[in-house]
C-alpha cells in the first residue's frame, strides 16, 4: 500500500454552471475555491471552455489572483487558450479534447495522431513554467505518445469506469478498472506523473485511490452536487432564522 497522501484537485466548474444559469455573480467560483483550499484541497482545477459555458476568463483571472494553492488550468489545444495560459502561467495546464456539442469531456485526447503538433504546442507552455498534463484514456498508445511529446503528467480518464459502475455493468467496470490500474503503472514506469479524474464519487473513488502510482485526483461535479445535500438544511435554516428575526419572532 502506498501511504503517501494522494493530492486532491477540486474542480469548481459547476459552481460557475449554477451561477451562469442566472447570470450575475452568485455563486462565485473563487469563493468555492477558497473554501476548497480551507478544506484541505491541494489544488483547484478549472476548465475554460471555448464556449465559456461555465468558467469565464474573469474567473481565471480571479483564481490566479486569489488562490494560494496551485491552479490546474484545463483547456483545449487551441491558440486562443494557449495565449491565455501564457498570460497567467498557471502551475499546471491540462490539455483536454473539446467538442462544442458534448455535455462534458467525453473521451481522452488523441495524442498519438497529433504528436508533432502537440509537441510544438506544449513547448512554450513549459518554457513559461507550467507543468503540462494530458488527459487521456487508459490506452498504451496514448501514454507512449504523451511521453514522446515531453508531457510531464498524464491524467487518466475515469469517466468510463464511473459510468459502468453507475449503470451496474460490474464485469465491464472491473475490466476498465484493471486497464486503468495497469496503465497507471505503465505510465509511472516511463517516468510520467500519473493523475486521474472524471465522474468520481464516494462510491468510485476508493478503488482508484488505491493505485500506488497515482499522485493526484481531480474531482468536481460530484462534490458540487453533494454539497447541495450536505449544505441545504443549514442554508434553509438560516433563511428561516432571518425571516423570523425580521418579524421579532425569536425562537
Ligand atoms: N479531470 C479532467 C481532465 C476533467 O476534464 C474533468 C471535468 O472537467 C475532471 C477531472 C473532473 O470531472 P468531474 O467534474 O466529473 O469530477
Amino acid at each position: 500500500m502506498n501511504k503517501t497522501k494522494l493530492r486532491l484537485g477540486v474542480n469548481i466548474d459547476h459552481v460557475a454552471t449554477v451561477r451562469n444559469a442566472r447570470g450575475g455573480f452568485f455563486p462565485d467560483p473563487t469563493r468555492a475555491a477558497k473554501m476548497a483550499e480551507a478544506a484541505g484541497a491541494d489544488g483547484i482545477t478549472a476548465h475554460l471552455r471555448e464556449d465559456r459555458r461555465h468558467i469565464t476568463d474573469k474567473d481565471i483571472e480571479s483564481l490566479v489572483k486569489n488562490l494560494k494553492i496551485p491552479l490546474n488550468f484545463e483547456m483545449a489545444a487551441t491558440y486562443e487558450m494557449q495565449k491565455i495560459a501564457l498570460k497567467y502561467k498557471p502551475h499546471a495546464v491540462c490539455l483536454v479534447p473539446e467538442k462544442r456539442e458534448e455535455r462534458t469531456t467525453e473521451g481522452g485526447l488523441e495524442v498519438a495522431r497529433e504528436e508533432n503538433k502537440l509537441a510544438h504546442f506544449i513547448a512554450p507552455l513549459q518554457e513559461a513554467g507550467s507543468r503540462v498534463s494530458i488527459f487521456i484514456a487508459a490506452d498504451q498508445r496514448q501514454i507512449e505518445a504523451a511521453n514522446r511529446i515531453g508531457a510531464q503528467v498524464i491524467e487518466l480518464h475515469t469517466g468510463a469506469y464511473c459510468d459502468l459502475h453507475a449503470e451496474g455493468h460490474f464485469e465491464e467496470r472491473d475490466a476498465e478498472l484493471k486497464r486503468l490500474r495497469e496503465m497507471a503503472a505503465y505510465a509511472d514506469s516511463l517516468g510520467l506523473e500519473v493523475h486521474a479524474g472524471h465522474g468520481l464519487t464516494y462510491e468510485t473513488v476508493v478503488a482508484i485511490a488505491e493505485f500506488p502510482e497515482l499522485v493526484e485526483l481531480n474531482i468536481g461535479h460530484f462534490l458540487v452536487g453533494e454539497a447541495i445535500f450536505s449544505g441545504l438544511q443549514s442554508t434553509i435554516s438560516e433563511m428561516r432564522r432571518l425571516m423570523d428575526e425580521s418579524r421579532g419572532l425569536f425562537l
